[in-house]
């Protein structure tokens, strides 16, 4: 399973990028927002570092202008994921950019039947968001599911990026069912090598060791 990293927080990828743990970033309005850089400056300092694709998402709602947007941010560096919507203006974009070569990540996914139609517009990603169907009590695990099931029946290659991951339980339930990757914030992707037993067996080992009085020279 490939780690994204959903997040313009620089330091913190650099952090996950040093052990190996970043396959690809995904970046959205909110998170450039967050961020408080420039979208230019801040997605190519990102590019510079991470090796796999980084998705930069387009604002505009029409597809012309969409196309325009998109391709202004993929001249920011090779590795750029063209992210657009998955309205009908969005696949419209999505078509054209794949026409050309582009990795194009569709977003705000909510429906199998929205992922059917972004595989067949050339779609290299499709970001099904979990948490937000959580939120509306609706499980955003069985939606994931149901896009394995059927881009297997037909052999569709475009990846499913499981999005809007809010716990290590999200995205063990996205391993088990087989999402090409996760997108996750740094925070979940950290509390990942939390575990009490770990914890409480550390304080015992360093508690005997102490009264061994010995040390490791
Ligand atoms: C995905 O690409 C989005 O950036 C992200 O996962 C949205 O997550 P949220 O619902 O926690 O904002």
């Amino acid at each position: 399973m490939k780690f994204f990293i959903d997040s313009a927080d620089v330091a913190a990828i650099r952090e996950l990028n040093d052990l190996g743990m970043v396959d690809g970033v995904t970046t959205n309005p909110s998170l450039i927002l967050k961020s408080g850089r420039d979208i230019v400056e801040v997605t190519k300092e990102i590019c510079d570092m991470v090796s796999g694709p980084v998705s930069a998402e387009v604002v505009a709602t029409e597809a012309k202008e969409m196309i325009r947007e998109g391709l202004k941010l993929a001249r920011i560096a090779k590795n750029i994921a063209i992210k657009v919507p998955l309205t009908w203006d969005g696949l419209t974009a999505c078509k054209a950019f794949a026409s050309e070569g582009h990795k194009v990540n569709v977003t705000l996914c909510f429906s199998a039947a929205q992922a059917i139609l972004a595989a067949k517009a050339g779609a290299s990603f499709i970001s099904p968001f979990i948490g937000r169907l959580d939120d509306i009590h609706l499980d955003g695990t069985d939606l994931i599911a149901d896009i394995r099931t059927i881009y297997d029946n037909y052999g569709y290659r475009t990846e499913i990026l499981a999005a809007s991951i809010r716990s290590v339980n999200h995205v063990i339930e996205c391993a088990k069912i087989g999402a090409d990757v996760v997108t996750a914030p740094p925070a979940v992707i950290k509390a990942m090598a939390s575990h009490p037993l770990t914890d409480r067996g550390l304080d015992q080992f360093l508690a005997d060791w102490a009264r061994t009085g010995q040390k490791i020279v």
